[in-house]
């Protein structure tokens, strides 16, 4: 997709269709009004016949609409006429997208960049009308034999005045578009493709695509010499070997303490011997989405050649029964030296994890956040909208916190308290792996808190927001957290 800037006439564009928002009521947008002019009231008659509503998300092509130079116009409902919230308007252009790629248009322009939006300027609205027709045209269909018609959209002109600010924004949104499409590819690859070994090949290629960065992988025996307990438990039922990635992406010259990103990287999680019902393990091939999204914020950062000098580490395992699996109350050492009694085999997530954040240690980071598909509970609290986010630092969270408004893509914070630390207590080991059912996203932060004590550390929980399962054939990957990670990493450089 080719994205152009301007302050677009829209009576004299020679795409293949403009777009112009309409407001309930017969009201017009300004570039709504320009054609209803031109056209000698052609859209103030249709809509007195009452064709269209002007109801958010509604959309209706006219053709030859006269004195228009561009063929098509797509009218798009934006609701009462009043500033629009950023739900909404993301709601508007989706539709305006998923209506363009319905037909055979090569070309169009937008003028929904001029609509007003409640405590957002213009370069915010040009990011996101970039990002989210990437959104609406992506399409994964790889394994498909028969693939479906493609859009043929290629080029789209975004109504924007002469701006700096907009073109950086532009700029910043087609790169984070390039590490969204990367992680949802990755996060859609099914588990018997993307093994341990296939997210360590893909990381390896990004190391040979961008010169500052270099990539490393630990097999199993590396990390069984350093004393990974944790993680290798979860490992030892899989016929698929473990791999720690870790990946450096010098963008600074300057000496500067890295910011680092921990991904859970669960290629496919049964529950282990603690083995998940049926119909729960449907979705498990998106239980390394937290890889997925370290590898896709790294390639854009790269992408964007963000200053910053960062560190990915990814633990990347299978979680299988079987005759050498980890069977519940077994007893592990982590990196770190303390003791886990595994009570459950499915809450697996944390045991690779703990031991991936005490590996960090070792780069002196200034911030480490880790993102995982970790708990159901997360979604019993906050359903598919929002990313839990638990952290020892509040700046940190509230960085992070900023970062998913602007974006976007939203997270909220759940309590770090001391009182649910008690839920893990084991009567044989340090610690057990799980707290029971009350709080549980939080007692699955407050163990990896007891990991992360020695920096500043923040936990995206994003089992509900990675990828969506709606039943049935509705089954996708989100690419989310990157926008959030991409926006706090351009925050920070700045
Ligand atoms: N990968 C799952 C969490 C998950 C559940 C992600 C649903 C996406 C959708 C995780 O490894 C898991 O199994 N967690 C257990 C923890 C429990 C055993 C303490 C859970 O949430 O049930
Ligand atoms: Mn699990
Ligand atoms: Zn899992």
């Amino acid at each position: 997709m080719k994205f152009n800037l301007d302050s677009f006439d829209a009576t004299h564009q020679n795409t293949d269709c403009i777009i112009v928002g309409i407001f309930e009521q017969m009201k017009l947008t300004s570039a709504a009004k320009q054609i209803d002019k031109i056209s000698k009231n052609y859209l103030t008659n249709l809509l007195k016949q009452g064709d269209f509503e002007g109801k958010i998300g509604k959309t209706l092509f006219l053709h030859q609409v006269p004195h228009v130079t561009s063929p098509r116009v797509l009218l798009v409902g934006c609701g009462p006429e009043a500033s629009l919230n950023a739900r909404d308007y993301r709601r508007v252009l989706l539709s305006s997208i998923k209506a363009l790629t319905t037909l055979k248009i090569k070309d169009a322009t937008s003028f929904l960049t001029e609509i007003a939006v409640t405590d957002h300027e213009l370069p915010w609205k040009v990011k996101q009308a970039a990002m989210i027709t990437a959104e609406a045209m992506y399409s994964f269909d790889q394994y498909k034999s028969k693939k479906e018609p493609k859009s043929t959209l290629r080029e789209l002109n975004l109504w924007a005045s002469k701006d700096k600010a907009c073109e950086i924004a532009l700029n910043q949104a087609i790169c984070i578009n390039e590490g969204v499409e990367f992680t949802k590819n990755l996060a859609n690859t099914p588990s018997n493709i993307c093994t341990p070994t296939y997210l360590a090949a893909e990381a390896k290629k990004l190391g040979q695509d961008y010169k500052n960065l270099t990539v490393k992988v630990l097999d199993e025996k590396a990390m069984a010499e350093l004393g990974m307990g944790a993680l290798l438990a979860v490992t030892k039922g899989s016929a698929q070997p473990a791999k720690l990635i870790c990946l450096e992406y010098k963008g600074t010259t300057k000496k500067q303490a890295p910011i680092a990103l921990v991904g859970k990287g669960v290629t496919f999680d049964t529950g282990g011997i603690s083995l998940k019902p049926a119909d729960a393990m449907v979705g498990m091939k998106y239980d390394m989405c937290g890889a997925a999204t370290v590898l896709g914020t790294i390639k854009a950062a790269a992408e964007l050649k963000l200053p910053l000098h960062l560190v990915g580490v990814i633990a990347a395992v299978e979680n299988m029964p079987g005759g050498s699996a980890s069977k519940p109350e077994d007893i592990v050492t982590t990196l770190s030296g303390q003791t886990v009694e595994i009570m459950n085999t499915d809450a697996e997530g944390r045991l690779i994890l703990c031991d991936a954040l005490t590996y960090v240690e070792r780069y002196n980071p200034s911030a480490v956040i880790d993102i995982a598909t970790l708990t159901g509970a997360v979604v019993i609290a906050l359903g598919q909208h929002a990313t839990g986010l638990i952290s020892n630092h509040e700046p940190l969270a509230h960085a992070l916190l900023t970062a998913g408004t602007e974006t976007h893509d939203r997270a909220w914070q759940l309590p770090l308290w001391d009182d649910y630390q008690e839920q893990l207590k084991s009567p044989f080991a340090d610690m057990s792996n799980v707290g029971g059912r009350p709080a549980g996203a939080i007692t699955a932060g407050c163990f990896l808190s007891r990991f992360t004590k020695k920096f500043h550390w923040a936990h995206l929980d994003v089992a509900g927001t990675a990828a969506m399962m709606m039943g049935g054939n509705d089954r996708y990957a989100t690419g989310r957290p990157v926008p959030l990670l991409m926006q706090y990493l351009i925050n920070q450089s700045s």
